[in-house]
């Protein structure tokens, strides 16, 4: 990475225009939000400049394109956000082999990335030819799901005052009750990639009952201890968390890197004109080996990610990387005295995830360390297998858009979905 300094100042650069959150859509609503296009404009141009439409279709334009008839569902979680969850159909026809699956996207990212690396690499796609019946959840605050019943994500701050773990206690909860009432089934599969794997491990750890309703967890560079963190552009984010969380709520600015944020808009044309870019900012930002995943795929991949969260999320992930510990949110110790009645914040404790776990790994993430996997794997108490890829450039976002990964990640959770079919 060192050999890439211009690269480092742009992204800096972008890092520093994504916390003043110029926003791309919509007119100005407060002094920090200085430029505004919309989206129909963006998509004539980005036509007109040629670039692969894959680039800018978003989930359900994708799979029609590709012939996946998709079903687009909306729940609201108990705390009033309204969440878009979209449905694949499988494409058996036997409806006794069609066993639901739950997929739960990353941070900064959404459904899109389980379809974006077309019909060979997208795991929605794998898992719907393979007869699973398909469900994809976003999370709040995403770009599709920026909605709740009462508050404004553009005007009310509050809004933004979640964090993972409220992912894992109202949104997740919220999207497997509807996903099993729909289908009549008892159980379902879970998949989960990154702080999806975050989310589960806080909904079975808090509220246990919920390991009932799974047959079997497949996480994708899984987080939780992030002790061991090798990211050091999150690492330094972290160390730096008070001051930044400090000064975005004094401009009042609780989301960050949004679907409509100028940095967004950038990357889908930069990654659209020139892909080999995308690469390098991948590699940058999750660690990765220019060249294991198909440029093409690449730039269509890339150009959906960065779909914002909460400053406060932030904050959360940088408390564990500070701390060591995987905990719930640091409120300070006279806050955690009132929310939690303990000085500091509680731990989740794992040991309560008693649906059965696959672990997926790899020994180049930066994010999800091995080290970190060791201490999370042995207080599992039902995992079924600590599967380390046995690539060595494998990282986190390998699991889903390497070439490979059909054959290294598809076809182990594939194996292990019919062993737990009953
Ligand atoms: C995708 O884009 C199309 C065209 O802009 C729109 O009609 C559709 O509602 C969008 N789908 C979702 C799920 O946002
Ligand atoms: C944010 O939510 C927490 C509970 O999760 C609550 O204690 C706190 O008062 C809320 N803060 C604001 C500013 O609404
Ligand atoms: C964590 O859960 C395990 C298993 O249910 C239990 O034995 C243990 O006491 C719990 N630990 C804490 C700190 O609550």
């Amino acid at each position: 990475m060192e050999q890439y300094p211009i690269v480092w100042t742009l992204y800096f650069l972008i890092l520093i225009q994504s916390i003043l959150q110029i926003d791309t859509s919509r007119p100005p609503l407060r002094p920090n939000k200085l430029v505004s296009y919309s989206l129909p404009q963006k998509r004539a141009l980005k036509k007109a400049l040629g670039i692969n439409e894959d680039v800018y279709l978003n989930f359900t334009e994708l799979t029609a394109k590709y012939n996946y008839p998709t079903e687009v569902h909306t729940v609201t979680t108990a705390d009033g956000y309204i969440l878009k969850v979209f449905r694949i159909l499988s494409k058996c026809s036997e409806t006794d082999k069609q066993y639901p699956v739950l997929l739960l996207h990353g941070i900064f990212d959404t459904t899109d990335l389980w379809v974006v690396p077309g019909t060979r690499n997208g795991l929605g796609y794998v898992l719907a030819d393979n007869c699973y019946d398909v469900w994809a959840a976003n999370h709040r605050g995403n770009y599709y799901s920026r909605k709740h019943v009462k508050l404004d994500p553009d005007e009310d701050q509050e809004y933004w005052n979640f964090t993972f773990d409220e992912h894992g206690n109202y949104d997740l909860p919220t999207c497997m009750d509807y996903v099993l009432r729909s289908t009549g089934h008892s159980k379902l599969f879970f998949v989960g990639h990154s702080q999806g794997t975050t989310d589960y491990f806080v909904l079975t750890s808090m509220q246990p009952e919920y390991n009932d309703k799974v047959r079997l967890a497949a996480m994708l560079g899984p987080v939780a201890w992030m002790k061991n963190l090798r990211h050091p552009i999150a690492r330094i984010g972290a160390q730096h968390y008070m001051a930044i969380k400090a000064f975005s709520e004094n401009a009042g600015i609780s989301e960050i890197l949004g679907r409509e944020h100028l940095v967004h808009f950038f990357l889908e044309f930069i990654c659209g004109l020139v892909p080999s870019f995308c690469d390098i900012g991948l590699s940058l930002s999750t660690g990765y080996k220019p060249g294991s995943i198909p440029l093409k795929d690449i730039s269509v991949a890339v150009a959906h990610e960065l779909s914002g969260t909460s400053v406060k999320n932030l904050a959360h992930f940088s408390q564990l990387i500070l701390s060591g510990r995987f905990q719930r949110y640091d409120e300070g110790s006279e806050g955690n005295l009132e929310l939690y009645g303990t000085r500091k914040p509680p731990q989740y404790n794992v040991s309560q995830i008693t649906s059965p776990i696959l672990l997926i790994t790899a020994q180049n993430d930066l994010l999800s360390t091995l080290k970190d996997i060791d201490i999370l794997a042995p207080k599992l108490p039902n995992l079924v297998e600590n599967y380390v890829v046995p690539e060595p450039y494998w990282s986190h976002h390998n699991h889903l858009w390497d070439l490979k990964a059909p054959e290294l990640v598809f076809s182990k959770i594939l194996e292990y979905f019919n062993k737990y079919k009953d």
